[in-house]
């Protein structure tokens, strides 16, 4: 996902947030955020749309799962944000800039196989992109926001393994 350099908007230029971070690291690391939080938006969006589509033998285990792995992402897409506002940033609040889906839709006509890869995939790049800025973020000292997206990375390393479980074939 390529960085939008409008995304985020100091809250204010005089009540700078001095614990260390160097202001532009602080404007960089928000960007990235705020793309996580995006990619994390679009990401419960599916898993609802499986939650509610999804028709197997296992319905009431995957309905049960994406549940609980969408009330996750939600609980995570607020930390993101309130670590943006920490580091002295607005969350995007332009039209569509947060809300909106990106990448593959879900087909609620798919198998709950492909539904069930599709999930899995997309756990997969937010957790590969969670990975490069937690790098980036320990560079900069930013080591809240590094151990944040650590435990970002855990919950869609095991979100993964539990949609792959469900899967029937492959
Ligand atoms: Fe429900």
């Amino acid at each position: 996902m390529k960085p939008n350099p409008s995304n985020v908007s100091p809250i204010s230029r005089k009540d700078v947030v001095k614990t260390g971070l160097a202001p532009e690291d602080r404007r960089v690391i928000s960007e990235h955020l705020s793309e996580i939080l995006e990619e994390s938006y679009s990401l419960l969006v599916k898993t609802q749309i499986v939650h509610w589509n999804v028709r197997s033998g296992a319905f009431l285990s995957i309905h049960e799962l994406t549940e609980k792995q969408y009330g996750e992402l939600f609980a995570a897409i607020d930390v993101i944000a309130e670590r943006i506002l920490a580091l002295g940033f607005h969350v995007p609040s332009k039209q569509g800039s947060v809300l909106s889906p990106t990448g593959f839709s879900v087909d609620p006509k798919s198998s709950a196989d492909d539904m069930l890869e599709l999930l899995a995939s997309a756990h997969e790049s937010c957790a590969s992109r969670a990975r490069e800025i937690a790098e980036e973020a320990e560079e900069k000292s930013d080591f809240v926001t590094h151990d944040l997206l650590t435990e970002r990375i855990g919950a869609h390393e095991k979100a993964i393994w539990m949609l792959r479980a469900h899967k029937t074939q492959g």
